[in-house]
Formats: structure tokens, C-alpha cells, sequence
């Protein structure tokens, strides 16, 4: 009796362990990140909903993000550093707002903008 009781906890430890564990891992966040979610949230005001540069980013210099020529010079690294680190006067830098991996989830949503 005493020894079924101990097994029970046991399994249960082993399935709760499981649970926080699998919880906790990097790959199932980077899953639940929304890269679009962010983009309106942080980034509409000045690059628009659509990726075309509201009155207050053209004002700064902001560019269309589906300009074909930009999106072919540039490259995913470029576009995580500009997020990171912003421009002096015109972006702010999002390196201490946003993590990491939130930060690369805006690239496929900057890439994912077409005329
Ligand atoms: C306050 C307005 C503002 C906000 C908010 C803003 N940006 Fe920008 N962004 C700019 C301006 C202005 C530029 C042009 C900077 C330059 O030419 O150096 C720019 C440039 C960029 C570029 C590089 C484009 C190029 O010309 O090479 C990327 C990529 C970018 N922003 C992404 C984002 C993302 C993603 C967010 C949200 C996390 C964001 N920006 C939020 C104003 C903003």
C-alpha cells in the first residue's frame, strides 16, 4: 500500500517535471512569438500597417519596406542590427525592449511585404 503511494508521486513528479521542463524551453516560445503582433505594435506608427511609411516616417526618412531594391541589397543581418541598434534622430533602438528572438521574428514580416 505504502509502496503504490510512492510510486504514484513519483510518476506524478516525473510528468509534472516533464511539463515545466518542455514549458520552459527555448523552441516552443519561439513558436508562440506573433512577429506580426509585434510589428503593429511597436513598429505601425512609423512604418505603417503595410509596410508603407506613415506621415510621421517619411517625415523621419523611413522607407517603403516592398521597395524590390531595398529588399534585394539588403540581408536578414542588416535588418536585425538596424532593429537592435536603430538610428540616431529618426529610429529608436529596440534591444532593450524586445528579445532576441522577438526581434528575428520581424524579419520574415519585413521580408513578407510585396507591392
Ligand atoms: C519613430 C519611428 C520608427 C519606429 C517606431 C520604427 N522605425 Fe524603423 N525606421 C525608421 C526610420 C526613420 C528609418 C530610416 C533610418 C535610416 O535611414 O537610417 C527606419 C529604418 C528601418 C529599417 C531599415 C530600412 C532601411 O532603410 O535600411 C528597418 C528594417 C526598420 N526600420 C524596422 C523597424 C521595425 C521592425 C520596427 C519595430 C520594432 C521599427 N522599425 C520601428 C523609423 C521608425
Amino acid at each position: 500500500m505504502k509502496n503504490k503511494y510512492l510510486l504514484t508521486t513519483a510518476l506524478f513528479s516525473v510528468a509534472f517535471g516533464a511539463c515545466t521542463f518542455f514549458s520552459e524551453t527555448p523552441v516552443s516560445k519561439a513558436a508562440d512569438i506573433d512577429g506580426m503582433k509585434i510589428y503593429l505594435k511597436h513598429c505601425k506608427t512609423c512604418h505603417g500597417a503595410d509596410g508603407n511609411p506613415t506621415d510621421l516616417g517619411t517625415g523621419l526618412g523611413a522607407r517603403k519596406f516592398a521597395d524590390p531594391e531595398w529588399q534585394a541589397k539588403t540581408n536578414d543581418e542588416r535588418i536585425i542590427e538596424q532593429i537592435n541598434e536603430g538610428t540616431p534622430e529618426m529610429m529608436m533602438p529596440f534591444k532593450e525592449k524586445l528579445t532576441p528572438e522577438e526581434i528575428k521574428a520581424l524579419v520574415p514580416v519585413i521580408r513578407g511585404f510585396k507591392e
